[in-house]
């Protein structure tokens, strides 16, 4: 199964597609947690994406597109895996409908989150990684079930994102309304989109999401 995770920055992409890796052993694919290896790997990509990212800005289309085409590629992408922050542009959409097609694969649906932004600033301020399993965490929406220690593999690291602050939060949210909203409309006309509530508690949009991926089953 292929399914795209669509939503502003904020509204729980990462979270249930951790979730959903565990439950239905489908790979999360995140372009934003690769980028962010490639930066603090210092390597090429990681060079060319560092100012955008902290700028909240988009990568250029070429760069996540390269990135994508070359992970689906592997061993742990056959039995299906889950985009999360991919694709953000038209461009991108057209991008991924052509590897598909290329590797005779098709995509099973899009699962637009909506949240309202009132409360995404929130959440991304509050919002802070296992650094060892990048296991994500919340101050006040979803603690660790022991204060300073993560629930999955006990370390006691955690990093907060150097673009989860209240200007760069801004920014970013500019960017999906102007760039990544127009996908809604484009994957409505192919009869792909399902929407979900992303303002309910955690476990009820995971509930949600498991009901669409069910129904496609
Ligand atoms: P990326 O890493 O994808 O960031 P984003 O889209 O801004 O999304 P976030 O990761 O901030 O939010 P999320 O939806 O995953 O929310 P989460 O589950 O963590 O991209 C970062 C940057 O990389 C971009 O700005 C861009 O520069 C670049 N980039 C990446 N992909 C690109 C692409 N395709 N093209 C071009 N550039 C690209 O949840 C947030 C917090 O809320 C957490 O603390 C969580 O615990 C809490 N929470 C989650 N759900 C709920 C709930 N239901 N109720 C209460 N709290 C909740
Ligand atoms: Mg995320
Ligand atoms: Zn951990």
């Amino acid at each position: 199964m292929i399914v795209i995770l669509l939503g502003p920055p904020g509204a729980g992409k990462g979270t249930q597609a951790q979730r959903i890796e565990k439950s239905q052993g489908l790979v999360q694919l995140s372009t934003g947690d690769m980028l962010r290896s490639a930066v603090s790997a210092g390597s090429e990509v990681g060079k060319l994406a560092k100012d955008f990212m902290e700028a909240g800005k988009l990568v250029t289309d070429e760069i996540v597109v390269g990135i994508i085409a070359e992970r689906i590629e592997e061993d742990d992408c056959k039995q299906g895996f889950l985009l999360d922050g991919f694709p953000r542009t038209v461009a991108q959409a057209e991008a991924l409908d052509n590897m598909l097609d290329q590797n005779d694969l098709k995509l099973d649906a899009v699962v637009e989150m909506q949240v309202n932004d009132e409360v995404l600033v929130d959440r991304i301020t509050g919002r802070y990684t296992c650094a060892d399993c990048n296991a994500g965490y919340h101050d006040k929406n979803l603690k660790p079930k022991v204060d300073g220690v993560c629930d999955y593999c006990g370390s006691t690291n955690f990093n907060r994102r150097a673009d989860d602050n209240r200007e760069t939060v801004i920014s970013r949210l500019e960017s999906y309304h102007a760039q990544t909203a127009p996908l809604l409309p484009y994957y409505e006309a192919k009869g792909l989109l399902k929407v979900v509530d992303g303002m309910a508690d955690i476990d009820d949009v995971s509930t949600q999401i498991n009901e669409v991926l069910g129904a496609l089953a």
